[in-house]
């Protein structure tokens, strides 16, 4: 049928059901936005949960979920019932972390600039943390000084490494705010430091270089270059971060977890890296399991120009087209399997034009005022990255599973908004 919704951008469970209603989880999703309103974004747990399992069973013990991607109590405690480790980027991943009961042996923090109370909490709790910077080593230093217990810590290296992505999630490249320099020497002279001084307990190395990366070449680059400098070490675990890519829209696709851990493993035995590889993902747990539900106020057809569909959402739940052009489906899930010969542009609610949320969205000829549209593959730096950008409250959370709904983040309220004023 002429452009009908990829079925492979949808949640694992989604079933299309009476007069091509869709539902997933068993829950259907127009039921849904009656109960919880729009804005809503929705979770397919077993879509969640077989991520993991299939991250768990492609690299062992040691895989953690990149937390940043999506992350409240329900999630964090969901990867950990999964059996996977969680990786936190700030104190307060951490703090949502341990309030989710995860235990700090499970737990890795990352960060560029990582303060001093950052890092003693994570002392004080035995945290793990991956070390960026020479200013980081002399923070560790202290609060060795101080308690007298050594970190467990692993060395951020850049290798230097372009990956095919998009600029602003680009991280392996000599220029880079993240990690220390191989090509510099910074990363070698910090882990010597960091074997040799008593305040680190020094576990591996780690590599992150990037995110929404399709090709798996840029892995295998990056891992010919640390090869050199990782395989000598000896040490317990390398671990090459995130990244791996899922597609958006139609005619994009991505390697698997468990392809991604073929080609690292592979490479990792080729080069004589004898280390426990590990990763962290994010986005290939989180992104394709989650979609948005908005409702439809207005059409503006501007004659030879374009239709502006606006939704009650935009920006504020989804900054991701504005901040990297990235693009997204869009159905009416009324009639999920529709032809959609019409191109719109859906944007948000907010005050600027850039307040895009499909550029060119597919949808079916009657689309009307009232419709939920839903844009699928929202479930990775979303909710994550929403913001109260003109005092928009956030969206509510909901995770369907086995014909049941829950919320697992509620609707902020208008009261919520002042919560912080003085
Ligand atoms: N590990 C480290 C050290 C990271 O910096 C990241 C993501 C991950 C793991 C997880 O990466 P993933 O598997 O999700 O690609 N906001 C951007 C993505 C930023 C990624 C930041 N770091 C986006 O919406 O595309």
């Amino acid at each position: 049928m002429k452009h009908a919704l990829p079925r492979e951008l949808l949640p694992d469970t989604a079933a299309v059901g009476r007069e091509g209603r869709l539902s997933v989880g068993g829950v259907d999703l127009l039921d849904l936005a009656d109960e919880y309103g729009t804005p809503l974004f929705v979770y397919d747990e077993a879509h969640l949960r077989a991520r993991c399992r299939e991250a768990v069973d492609a690299f062992g013990d040691g895989v953690a979920y990149g937390s940043k991607a999506f992350l409240c109590t329900a999630m964090a405690r969901l990867v950990h019932e999964e059996g996977m480790r969680v990786d936190v980027a700030t104190g307060g991943e951490l703090h949502v972390a341990r309030a989710a009961g995860v235990p700090p042996e499970r737990i890795v923090l990352h960060g560029n600039n990582k303060s001093l109370d950052e890092l003693q909490r994570a002392h004080e709790l035995g945290v793990r943390v991956v070390v960026d910077s020479f200013d980081e080593l002399a923070r560790l230093e202290r609060l060795h000084q101080e308690y007298g217990r050594p970190t467990r810590v692993m060395v951020r290296v850049t290798p230097g490494v372009e990956a095919h992505t998009h600029e602003y999630v680009m991280t392996g490249q000599v220029d880079s705010k993240f990690g220390l320099g191989l090509a510099s020497g910074d990363a070698a002279r910090a882990v010597e430091h960091a074997q040799l001084h008593p305040a680190f307990d020094l576990v591996g190395v780690h590599a992150h270089i990037g995110s929404q990366i399709f090709q798996l070449r840029s892995f295998e680059k990056a891992i010919d270059i640390l090869a050199g400098f990782v395989a000598p070490l000896d040490l317990e675990e390398l671990c090459l971060g995130g990244g791996l890519g899922v597609p958006y829209v139609e005619g994009e696709s991505a390697p698997s977890i468990t392809e991604w851990a073929d080609v690292l493993h592979t490479a990792c035995k080729a080069a004589g890296i004898t280390a426990q590889v590990t990763v962290e993902p994010g986005r290939a747990i989180a992104a394709a399991a989650g979609l948005t539900l908005y409702r439809v106020g207005t059409i503006k057809d501007i004659p030879d120009v374009r239709t502006y569909v606006s939704v009650d959402g935009g920006m504020s739940d989804n900054p991701r087209p504005v901040l990297y052009g990235s693009g997204y489906e869009t159905f009416l899930p009324r009639a999920t399997l529709a032809e959609r010969p019409r191109t719109v542009t859906v944007v948000g609610k907010h005050c600027e034009s850039g307040d895009v949320v499909v550029r060119d969205a597919r949808v079916p000829v009657d689309l009307a005022v009232g419709d939920i549209l839903c844009t699928p593959v929202t479930g990775a730096y979303g909710h994550s990255m929403a913001s109260n950008y003109n005092k928009v409250p956030r969206p509510p959370v909901v995770f369907v599973a086995n014909g049941q709904a829950r919320v697992v983040v509620r609707r902020e309220t208008l009261d919520d908004l002042l919560r912080l004023d003085t």
